[in-house]
């Protein structure tokens, strides 16, 4: 079973995508029990008419016991200039959600989707005490796929010409677009694109929810199909290569934070921490974004 927590724009698409997959069966968990309800009645309609799954709404973290995996989604409410802006309300509520799930389920992947990412991911596998194989933060995918997104624009290209194009670090205003493994048939992006052009790209990367606030409010598909692509993953044991935030023990020299690293996702979970090879900018830029986060943690 897959459970999801939270039932508002991001949890419902997820379960959406789930559902019509005929993945496995769904249980949505949400603070308001009749929104859960309502959206498991209108996604059980997407299930395939051949799937035995099910989808069920609730408020009851009682049911959740033999997810096999768990997606947070939880909201407190909506921020309007940044991630972090709610930072107190999200951790207080994501160690009570910690606690239900600590309680209720004892051998599931929990897959963090609420902000702010890195640092809810971080409190949540202390709270729970869950290997940290078990625990990770979704976003830096979401990112990548603005990354490439943005430089197909650029370039005029389709998406599909560029390969490796992977954003690192926080899930937020010091994210680090990885230009020098990003790849155009082959050539170096960075032999394609100038000082300025990286620059804009950047800033438009990191920036890309605040321009989805200008024509629609908030981002929704693009995260339920990254975050689907993982549970996935998990499910069907497809090994998934993505950066995705998860507790570091001296992976890229850091110690005792989450944040967005290339990792290899299976049926167990987190199987592998790649430590990729970075230029002076990236790594001296991925520090500072580790260091942001840790004192995000520090302040709560
Ligand atoms: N990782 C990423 O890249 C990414 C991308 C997009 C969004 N997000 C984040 O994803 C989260 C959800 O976004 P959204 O647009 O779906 O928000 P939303 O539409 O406001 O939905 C949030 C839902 O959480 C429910 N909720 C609040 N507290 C809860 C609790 N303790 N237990 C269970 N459910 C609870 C709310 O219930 P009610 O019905 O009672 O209000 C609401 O249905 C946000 O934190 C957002 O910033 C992350």
């Amino acid at each position: 079973m897959i459970s999801i927590i939270g039932s508002g724009r991001v949890g419902s698409s997820i379960a959406f995508l789930c559902a019509a997959s005929g993945l496995d069966d769904i249980l949505l968990v949400n603070r308001t029990k009749d929104k859960a309800i309502g959206e498991a009645l209108d996604i059980s309609n997407a299930i395939p008419k051949n799937s035995r799954i099910s989808v069920h709404g609730t408020d009851d973290y009682s049911k959740m016991t033999d997810s096999k995996i768990i997606v947070i989604t939880a909201s407190t409410s909506i921020y309007l200039k940044s991630r972090t802006e709610m930072i107190g309300a999200q951790t207080q509520m994501i160690k009570k959600i910690a606690s239900y799930v600590k309680h209720y389920c004892h051998d599931t992947i929990v897959l963090m989707v609420s902000n702010p990412l890195d640092v809810l991911t971080y409190f949540f596998q202390k709270e729970t005490g869950f290997p940290k194989t078990k625990v990770m933060g979704i976003a830096s995918s979401l990112d990548s796929s603005r990354f490439r997104y943005l430089l197909s624009e650029k370039l005029g290209i389709t998406q599909s010409e560029i390969s490796d194009a992977i954003v690192l670090g926080e899930h937020g205003d010091s994210m680090v677009p990885i230009f020098s493994h990003t790849r155009i048939h082959r050539k170096k992006a960075l032999e394609l694109l100038n000082y300025n052009q990286q620059k804009s790209i950047s800033i438009g990367v990191r920036d890309y929810w605040k321009s989805l606030r200008n024509f629609k409010s908030r981002s929704q598909f693009g995260i339920a199909k990254n975050t689907f692509d993982v549970i996935n993953a998990i499910l069907q044991n497809n090994e998934l290569q993505i950066p995705a935030s998860v507790l570091l023990e001296g992976e890229y020299g850091e110690y005792d934070v989450c944040m967005g690293v290339p990792v290899i996702i299976d049926k167990h979970g987190v199987s592998k921490i790649q430590e990729i090879e970075l230029n002076e900018y990236e790594n001296k830029s991925l520090k500072i974004s580790a260091d942001i986060i840790r004192n995000y943690i520090n302040s709560v």
